[in-house]
This record gives structure tokens, sequence and C-alpha cells, in this order.
């Protein structure tokens, strides 16, 4: 697959793959994660992860792609890998490797898939995710689809209500995401901080995953967390 290391990008192979993840408890990968900051963030905070951030434009990732291959005192991290690729394409070495995945902010065609459920988002997150997994999405509920109209909670919960399922996953919610959140990615700056923005908040998970698992997410985005069972 075709990993961005600042402004170039290298291949990796399954077998460096797999040792890159050997160390680490579990896999987040963040789809179309733009600049990529929200998985060098949560990495930062979590060690025991391995956050990949995923997006068709390698080019967006470039600046914490270089970050990350610093020495850890000037930002550096060993948990976190950038992989460029669409969703229509997803490499095999990530099949089957995330207990974590999220869709923060999604635009064009990948806001498309998700609002409409399409066939290419639960390939995708079938592709993607581990047997036990739990997915988040935040969708800005004022962007613009064509034919549809602004989105509600309810509206994206009957949608993905019955697309999930196809990937084996189950709706948790569909909620309101509060004010006061504070997503760690370049566009939960942009659009929730003091903008009146709305964001749609989705949770979905597949087989039993970790409660400390599912509180990853809901930390990344300032959420309070369920007591660890
Ligand atoms: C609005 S940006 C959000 C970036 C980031 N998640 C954030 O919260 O800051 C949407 C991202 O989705 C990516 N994207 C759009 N379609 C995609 C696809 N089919 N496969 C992978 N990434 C895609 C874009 O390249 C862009 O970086």
């Amino acid at each position: 697959m075709r990993t961005v290391i600042g402004k170039t990008s290298v291949e990796m192979g399954i077998a460096e793959f797999q040792a890159l993840c050997e160390p680490h408890d579990a896999v987040l990968v963040d789809i179309g994660c733009g600049d990529g900051s929200f998985p060098y963030r949560v990495a930062g905070d979590h060690d025991a992860l391995l956050c990949v951030g995923l997006d068709a434009n390698a080019e967006a990732m470039a600046k914490y792609a270089a970050r990350a291959r610093r020495k850890p005192a000037r930002g550096g991290r060993g948990n976190v890998l950038f992989v460029a690729s669409a969703i229509e394409s997803l490499p095999l070495e990530l099949k089957g490797i995330a207990g974590l995945l999220t869709v923060n902010f999604p635009w064009a065609g990948l806001l498309a898939s998700v609002v409409r459920g399409e066939p290419t988002l639960v390939q995708a997150i079938d592709h993607l995710a581990a047997q036990d997994c739990v997915l988040q999405i935040l969708v800005n509920a004022d962007a613009d689809v064509p034919d549809l109209d602004a989105f509600t909670p309810q509206g994206l919960a009957d949608v993905l209500g019955s697309a999930l399922p196809r990937a084996r996953f189950k709706l948790q919610s569909a909620d309101w995401l509060p004010a006061d959140a504070r997503v760690r990615s370049q566009w939960g700056g942009r659009l929730i901080k003091g903008s009146g923005r709305r964001t749609i908040h989705i949770v979905a998970q597949r087989g039993s995953p970790d409660t400390p698992l599912s509180n990853v997410l809901a930390q990344a985005i300032g959420l309070p967390v369920a007591p660890n069972s």
C-alpha cells in the first residue's frame, strides 16, 4: 500500500505492516483524514493504539506525516501511519484491521456515500473493520448533497440503520453533537467552534468491542466516557 512520508510516498508490504501492528493493542483507521491531525493527536494520547490516517489526497497528509517522523521530543509518533487511498480501492493490507473506525466531516463522494448509505461506504467499512469494531461518524448537518435536504439524526439513523447491517454493524446512536464538543481534527475546529453549525454524531458497532476501546472515540471528541467494565 502507498504510505505517505512528508511530501513523498513509499510502498509498504503486508509483512512490514504486520510488524508495525504487532506491538499495538488495536488499530484505529480514520477514513478521509484530511490533514491527518485527528489520527496524529489520538496516537499521541494512546500509545497502545496504531492510528492510521487514510485519504485519497496524499498531499493533504504531508505536514502531519512529516511531523510523525520527527524525534519523539519534537512531536514524532511511532504509532501513526498515513495511507494514500480512496475508499473505492482499499489496499488488501488493511483488510479486517480496524478495531476503531472514524469518518469525520466527510465531503464530496465520501459524504454522499455516508448520507445515502451507499454500497461503496458499506463495502469499505466491511473491508477495514475487525470482527469487533466501533464506528463513529460525524456529519456536518448543513453540508450540501444534490437532491438531499439538510440532514437530521433521525434521517441518518434511518439510512444507516438499514445500510450498516450489510457490513455486520448495528447502529447504536444518532444524535446532535453537543455544541461544546471538541473534535480534534482540522474540520472539527473549523465547523464546531463558535460557528453555529450543527454536527450529527453516529455510533455503530460490530461484534462486542471492549468499553475502553469505545471510550477512546468519545474522548477524542470531548464527550463523557462510560465507566470501564
Ligand atoms: C472535509 S475533509 C475532512 C478531513 C478530516 N476528516 C477532518 O475532520 O479535518 C474530507 C476529506 O475526505 C476525503 N475524501 C473524499 N472522498 C474520499 C474517498 N472517496 N476516499 C477517501 N477519502 C476521501 C477528502 O480528500 C478530504 O480530505
